[in-house]
C-alpha cells in the first residue's frame, strides 16, 4: 500500500537547477557546521583528525522485496544521492556530510533489535530475518528536519504499530521509547564529545502509543529500492513523517513500551527549543529561526531551490491532526 501524500504542487521541477550548484551548496553548509540546534561550535573535527583513520568503503546495499503496487510519484523526489550525502548522524559528526564520510565501517549485519517493557511477549528480533518474512512496502514520505530544508524520500519499510502489535502491549503502555546502538568503537561522535555535538549518548526518542500505532509511523529499513545505508540509520530507523526529521531515530536497537513520557536527545539538550512532540508546525518558530518556510532538496542545485511555505503536520494533518485534538500545539511543541 502507498499512503498519498498531499498533491505536489509545492515541490515541481520549477525548483530544478545544475547538480553543480548543489555541489557549492554542501560546501557551504559544510564549512557552516552549526547542527541542528546552532548550538554547536564551529566544527574543525575533521582538521583535527578526531574521526580516526580512514575506514574500508560500505558493504554494497542489497535489492529489498517491496509491495510493487507503487503508482508514479505524486511528489518530486529529491535524487538518492543528496539523500545519501546531506545527512544528520551525530554519532559521525555534526557536518551534513560527515555520516557518508565516516559511517561506512558500521556493521549493520547481525543486528537485533529488543523490545521490552510493557508488553506481555517482549523479544529479540533478527533485523535481517525480519526484512525477509515481514512484507515491505514503499512510502513516499515528505521529510521536514528542524533546520527548515525538507526532502521527499521514497522509504522501504512496515508500520511500526503492527510490529509492535506482535509483542502484546499492555494497557499500561503508554509511550515507545527508541535507543540508537552505543558503541563507542564504532561510533566517533560517542567517544568524543566535540565530534557528537554534547548529544549524551546513546541518542534516545520517543513516541506517544497513539502516534506509534498510527499507520503513518513506519520502521524503515530501505530506500530507493535497498537497503538503507549507514548514514541514513541502516539497518532499521524510525520514520514519522509529520514531525520534524530529528524524531526519526537511526540505526535502533531497542524499543521499550512505557507508562511514562520517556526522555529525548534533543530535548534534553535544548528543552526550550526542542519538544516531545516536534510536530512539523510553521506557526511555531524555532526560539532562534522561523518554521514558517523551507527550503525544498529537488533534483537541482542552489540558485534554483525557492522557498516553499511548510505546512502544518508537514502536509499530513488530514491524517493525524485528530490525535491532537484539544491540546494547545503552542505549549506541547
Ligand atoms: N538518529 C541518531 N541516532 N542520531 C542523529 O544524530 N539525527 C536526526 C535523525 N535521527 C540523528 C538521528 C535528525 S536531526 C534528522 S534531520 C534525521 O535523522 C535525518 O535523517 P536523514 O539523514 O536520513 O535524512
Amino acid at each position: 500500500m502507498l499512503i498519498k501524500s498531499p498533491p505536489p504542487k509545492l515541490l515541481t521541477e520549477a525548483h530544478a537547477t545544475p547538480e553543480s550548484a548543489y555541489v557549492s551548496r554542501r560546501t557551504l553548509i559544510k564549512g557552516v557546521g552549526a547542527g541542528i540546534g546552532g548550538l554547536l561550535l564551529a566544527r574543525n573535527a575533521q582538521a583535527l583528525d578526531l574521526f580516526g583513520a580512514d575506514k574500508p568503503q560500505a558493504a554494497p546495499r542489497k535489492p529489498l522485496d517491496f509491495a510493487a503496487d507503487k503508482p508514479a510519484p505524486e511528489l518530486a523526489l529529491t535524487p538518492e544521492a543528496k539523500v545519501t550525502t546531506h545527512n544528520n548522524f551525530y554519532e559521525f559528526g555534526t557536518g551534513k556530510t560527515d555520516p557518508a564520510e565516516h559511517s561506512q565501517q558500521l556493521k549493520t549485519e547481525p543486528w537485533t533489535l529488543t523490545v521490552e517493557g510493557e508488553v506481555e511477549k517482549p523479544g529479540t528480533v533478527d533485523v535481517w530475518k525480519l526484512m525477509g518474512e515481514i512484507g515491505l512496502e514503499e512510502r513516499i514520505y515528505r521529510m521536514r528536519c528542524v533546520e527548515a530544508w525538507s526532502m521527499v524520500i521514497p522509504w522501504v519499510g512496515f508500520e511500526l504499530g503492527k510490529f509492535l502489535k506482535r509483542f502484546a502491549p499492555t494497557s499500561r503502555a503508554k509511550y515507545v521509547a527508541f535507543e540508537t546502538l552505543y558503541d563507542p568503537e564504532q561510533m566517533p561522535g560517542q567517544r568524543n564529545r566535540y565530534v557528537g555535538g554534547g548529544v549524551d549518548y546513546p541518542y534516545v526518542e520517543g513516541l506517544r502509543m497513539d502516534e506509534a500505532m498510527h499507520p503513518l509511523s513506519i520502521l524503515s529499513v530501505g530506500l530507493y529500492g535497498k537497503t538503507l545505508p549507514p548514514q541514513n540509520g541502516a539497518p532499521i530507523r524510525l520514520v514519522v513523517p509529520w514531525k520534524y526529521g530529528f524524531k526519526g531515530i537511526k540505526s535502533i536497537v531497542k524499543i521499550k513500551l512505557v507508562e511514562h513520557m520517556p526522555p529525548t536527545s534533543w530535548n534534553k539538550l535544548a528543552p526550550q527549543e526542542y519538544g516531545f512532540f516536534a510536530n512539523v508546525n510553521p506557526a511555531v518558530d524555532h526560539p532562534r529561526w522561523s518554521q514558517a518556510s523551507e527550503r525544498f532538496i529537488g533534483p537541482g542545485g542552489l540558485f534554483s531551490v525557492k522557498r516553499q511555505p511548510t505546512l502544518p503536520f508537514n502536509g499530513y494533518a488530514e491524517e493525524v491532526a485528530s490525535l491532537y485534538s484539544g491540546m494547545d500545539l503552542k505549549k506541547f511543541y
